[in-house]
């Protein structure tokens, strides 16, 4: 597969050219990547104007991942998730709100995007989890939340697969969105490499309407690389849209060397990553195996993470964590309950071979209780938009019941909001910021 935008990079550097364009460092910064690192310059293309190199390449990756349109982010799914909202905002009927059926566990991403949008957000619950990230919801749930609805949404919002490495049923729930006619819009961040199995369990093949893939997580993408993928059976005017929805959040001045890292990831994608991908996956259900029969309790099912219920092996994730950077290894994700790990085809064998050897030194002791988030809707004071843009002031977590959500306060990653901007603290969400260690939050000022 060509390289396009590479191919120009390396052509322009080569070129010994007397740089009077941005970026300052004019090619030679201390770090080699420098003269690469570019600007949009006659022949470079422009992202979200694009009918050169970029759009070249762009076509390679919808080519790869079978969409009717694969447009390049380089400002992770972040942005990919805001423009797949901004498309759907528009949908709204004369004179009412534009709303989004969304699973509870989502990047704040989300909330920033509907909040600037000031579109509102209708919740789906889960009716039991065992962390914030996670939402297990059912395709009847979905159903059920979509046949109560009196005036449908302009889309469902789904995080698949969530941060822990749980996989939502995309299938079931496409097909249901699809008899509702309502788009179904998957952040996909952690799931881009879902394409290249055998068979393919990537959301767009399975229904999805609109997708945001950080490139970056699993794939060989340099940090910040994303795709914003439109299915082949969605409305045209998705695909005419997308770079105007792009840009209303983007940076305009784009990494070169994140596009150059796209464009690689294309060839790297065309040739045998689904082998090696294959490989890797069976490497790590071995270790699964091997960890099971140790009596370690496992979390999730996406096949490139390993997810350890620390809390079920009688230990902190951070406990363990602790333990494995001891030996050299530095995990995803870890809390009091969880332990995340992410392993990719790049991982060599002896690095998986340390990380089986480390976990099969754990011990397992008696399990500790988790103490899981809440369930209950909390009350909605104000719209998103309102909550994040209204004078707020910060506050101790212990003097805050009752009070309204500003800004979320959360860690990144998982970047998963306890509460959501607008919603009244009630008494189960202040244990959660005491559990999760948040001592301050952002409330409206009374
Ligand atoms: C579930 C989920 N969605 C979205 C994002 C944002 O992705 P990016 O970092 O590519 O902007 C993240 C980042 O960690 C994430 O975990």
């Amino acid at each position: 597969m060509k390289t396009p935008i590479v191919d120009f990079l390396k052509g322009y550097a080569a070129r010994d050219i007397a740089r009077f364009h941005m970026p300052g460092h004019k090619g030679r910064g201390a770090l080699d990547a420098a003269r690469f690192d570019i600007t949009e310059v006659q022949g470079a293309d422009v992202l979200y104007h694009a009918d050169g190199v970029i759009a070249d390449s762009m076509a390679n990756a919808t080519a790869l991942f079978g969409t009717a349109a694969t447009l390049y982010s380089t400002e992770g799914s972040t942005l990919a998730i805001k423009a797949m909202l901004a498309l759907v905002a528009a949908d709204v009927p004369k004179g009412a709100r534009p709303r989004v059926l969304a699973a509870r566990n989502a990047h704040k991403a989300f909330l920033y995007g509907a909040a600037l949008l000031d579109m509102d957000i209708t919740w789906l619950m889960p009716r039991g989890t065992a962390h914030l990230c996670a939402c297990p919801l059912t395709v009847r749930e979905v159903e059920k939340a979509l046949a109560a609805e009196q005036m449908l949404p302009q889309a469902v919002y789904l995080t698949s697969p969530d941060y822990l490495g749980n996989v939502a049923d995309v299938a079931g729930i496409a097909a249901v969105c699809k008899r509702y006619g309502v788009p179904l819009l998957v952040d996909n961040a952690h799931g881009a490499y879902l394409r290249f199995l055998s068979p393919s369990r990537h959301p767009m093949d399975l229904g999805a309407t609109m997708c945001a893939d950080s490139a970056h997580k699993t794939l060989s993408a340099l940090t910040g690389a994303a795709y914003l993928h439109i299915a082949k059976d969605a409305p045209l005017k998705y695909v005419a849209g997308a770079p105007a929805a792009l840009s209303l959040f983007a940076s305009t001045s784009p990494s070169y060397l994140v596009l150059g890292s796209l464009d690689l990831c294309n060839r790297t994608l065309a040739t045998g990553y689904g082998e090696a991908l294959a490989k890797t996956v069976l490497r790590i259900e071995k270790t699964r195996k091997r960890l099971a029969e140790n009596g370690l309790a496992l979390y999730g099912d996406e096949p490139l993470k390993l997810t350890l219920d620390a809390a079920a092996c009688g230990y902190t994730g951070e406990a363990l964590a602790d333990t494995l950077r001891e030996k050299g290894i530095e995990p995803e994700f870890a809390d009091k309950d969880f332990l995340v790990l992410m392993i990719s085809p790049a991982n060599t064998e002896g690095e998986l071979d340390l990380l089986e050897r480390a976990l099969l030194s754990v011990v397992p002791q008696a399990p500790r209780v988790k103490e899981a988030p809440p369930l209950s809707r909390p009350a909605l004071a104000c719209t998103p938009r309102e909550a994040l843009l209204a004078p707020a002031e910060e506050i101790d977590v212990a003097l805050a019941l009752g009070r309204v959500l500003a800004a979320p306060t959360v860690a990144c990653p998982p970047a998963v909001p306890i509460l959501m901007s607008g919603e009244v603290i009630d008494a189960a969400a202040q244990a959660l910021f005491q559990k999760y260690g948040v001592t301050r939050v952002r409330v409206l000022k009374e």
